[in-house]
């Protein structure tokens, strides 16, 4: 689950502090799909930022998947991330140098440096995210020769790699066409009806229509 309280983030621009997140305040519980919406530059990429577990910069309070993340360490953050949290980035964030498939299990093989399974296993799970995606047979593909829309779904296989507790999805519709993102939208409800906490920032009403709740980020507070 994600829970923040009084949530407070500035960004430094020169001399000036710039408040982008003024107190916000936020329950996802397991087996909700919660939608995000708000202006360009409203503050949702830096909301998720935070409940993600990638920024350490904030003020309040914020519990993901049972760990507060006040004054939690570099590493300590890494491993909340990699065992609880998979995250959808607005820039996909893939390497372009791996294949869709080695991308997806890139979480899986950083993993391995801890316990866990073999390499033929994380393959196989990898295989078997890229399936649910619908990109069963582009696991070859590097991201240079995929779409837009197959390079947000390979970057949705990767967030799902570890079964994580808590998804986070910045605009994960905004370069698929329908019948793609109405598969992706269909992935989110079905993890949300599996006990994952989903949370979803987006522009689309297609998205906001499948979410449980819709809350509205505006002057740095949602509502
Ligand atoms: N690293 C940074 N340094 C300084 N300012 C930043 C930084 N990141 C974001 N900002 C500013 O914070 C504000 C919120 O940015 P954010 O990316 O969270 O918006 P957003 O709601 O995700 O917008 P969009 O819908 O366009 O993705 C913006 O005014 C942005 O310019
Ligand atoms: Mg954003």
């Amino acid at each position: 689950m994600i829970r923040l309280r009084g949530v407070k983030k500035c960004f430094r621009d020169g001399a000036r502090e710039v408040p982008v997140l003024r107190g916000v305040d936020l329950d996802v519980a397991p087996g909700e799909l919660v939608a995000i919406v708000g202006p360009s530059g409203s503050g949702k990429s830096t909301l998720l930022h935070v409940a993600g577990a990638l920024d350490r910069d904030f003020e309040g309070e914020a519990v993901v998947a049972g760990t507060s993340l006040a004054g939690l360490g570099e590493a300590a953050r890494a491993e909340l991330r990699n065992r609880a949290i998979g995250f959808v980035f607005q820039a996909f964030n893939l390497l372009p140098t791996l294949s869709a498939l080695e991308n997806v299990m890139l979480p899986g093989v950083l993993r391995r440096a801890g316990p866990g399974g073999g390499i033929g296993e994380v393959r196989a799970r990898a295989r078997d995210a890229l399936q649910r995606v619908g990109l069963g047979d582009r696991g070859g593909a590097p991201p240079a020769r995929l779409s837009g829309g197959e390079r947000q779904r390979v970057a949705l296989a990767r967030a799902l790699l570890s079964r994580p507790a808590v998804l986070l999805a910045d605009e994960p519709t905004g370069n698929l066409d329908a019948s793609s993102g109405a598969d992706v939208i269909r992935l989110f409800v079905e993890l949300a009806r599996d006990g994952v906490s989903v949370l979803v920032v987006t522009h689309e009403e297609r998205v906001s229509d499948a979410a449980t709740r819709v809350l509205h980020l505006l002057d740095g507070r949602l509502a």
